[in-house]
């Protein structure tokens, strides 16, 4: 791996008490090209603007993926990575279904811990700050045919995150629109997802929802996810998140909050949830709280759903599944309590040759 260090870091210049999440980058980024059938040497170097010709693919036909995983910093310095191998293969996976080559496991976890190494600083201590990773694969070759590309680029870039959403979440059942199909991408992280994701989005937002809840796209009846995250309820003492399919992302924190759950002796049920179900539940006050998982918010509370005209607000729980979770979570990402499982790996001092 080639290095190139950044001369002065500019983290003096950031209040990381006010960030705007995703919009501040780290020092360093990794970039490492496929050309003629292979992966050539990964190179690290301070974080700047890369040269590309308008007829780059990846601005045509969105032949893209990317992944999004955090950093955390124990109250003694080191720095911890979460799941890094399940975001890994998840990368392979996109990749695989979106015809763009898999990358190395070498390349990918030599090049995460050294730019993790050179940036620690940016990860910094606090039950509220992270180290927000965005490790991606674009279509690089230049071709204005809509094809597979013969050109492709891996590149990591990091950004400080603090708190994501501030407060509950009060979303609306999405009933037009549909995130994913059967047979389609959905349970990838194709770039063009969330391009497509965008607009019904949007109009939520504009009569004051925060999210929307996507549901299937035959007939609208059965919940998804919560934007772009795994939606979680409540009903009586028992936890239930959609099951798995290939219109659903199989979140990472899905499955740790899954376990952690397990692990407290919660009842856990992955199986469809219908619109029917939800108000039923509701109407009989056996609704009892509703979530949000994913990387960026960890675990997020739903104040409300709102379907059609109708509003279910959630009482505030004294025992909140919820905050709990979120609490053992946060614990085990910052190194504060055991973590059973084996999900946090320790950031290695320089593993490659400068
Ligand atoms: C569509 C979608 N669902 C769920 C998630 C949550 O996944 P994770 O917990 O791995 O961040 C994400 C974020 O990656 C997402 O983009």
């Amino acid at each position: 791996m080639k290095i190139t260090q950044k001369g002065h870091s500019n983290i003096q210049e950031i209040d990381f008490n006010n960030l705007k999440f995703g919009a501040t980058f780290s020092d360093h980024m990794l970039i490492c090209k496929h050309k003629d059938g292979k992966w050539g040497e990964a190179e690290i170097m301070s974080y700047q603007p890369l040269p590309m010709m308008p007829g780059t693919q990846v601005f045509h036909y969105g032949q893209s993926v990317f992944e999004g995983m955090k950093a955390f910093k124990t109250d003694q310095g080191k720095v911890l990575l979460f799941r890094e191998e399940d975001n890994f293969n998840r990368l392979n996976k996109s990749a695989k279904r979106l015809c763009i080559p898999e990358i190395p496991k070498e390349i990918f976890m030599d090049g995460l811990h050294e730019i993790l190494n050179l940036d620690s600083e940016w990860v910094k201590q606090g039950d509220n700050f992270s180290l927000y990773i965005r490790p991606f694969i674009f279509a690089s070759g230049q071709c204005i045919k809509a094809t597979i590309s013969d050109e492709y680029t891996f590149m990591i870039i990091c950004s400080p995150t603090t708190t994501y959403y501030e407060g509950d979440m009060q979303v609306k059942i999405e009933q037009k629109y549909t995130r994913a199909v059967k047979g389609g991408t959905g349970a990838v992280k194709a770039a063009g997802n969330y391009a497509a994701s965008f607009y019904a989005t949007k109009l939520a937002r504009e009569k004051g929802f925060s999210q929307i809840i996507w549901t299937d796209a035959e007939n609208h009846e059965y919940l998804e996810e919560a934007g772009t995250m795994n939606v979680w309820i409540r009903i009586d003492d028992t936890l239930i998140t959609p099951k798995l399919s290939d219109t659903i992302l199989g979140g990472i924190t899905r499955d740790s909050v899954v376990q952690l759950a397990k692990d407290m002796g919660i009842e856990v049920e992955e199986r469809a949830i219908s619109i029917s179900e939800l108000k039923e539940a509701h109407q009989n006050g056996r609704l009892k709280e509703a979530f949000g998982t994913g990387t960026a918010v960890s675990v997020i509370f739903i104040g409300s759903i709102t379907l059609d005209e109708n509003k279910m607000q959630f009482p505030k729980q004294v025992d909140s599944y919820a905050r709990k979770l979120k609490a053992n979570l946060t614990a085990i990402q910052h190194g504060k309590i055991a973590d059973n499982h084996g999900w946090t790996t320790e950031v290695e001092s320089s593993v490659a040759s400068h």
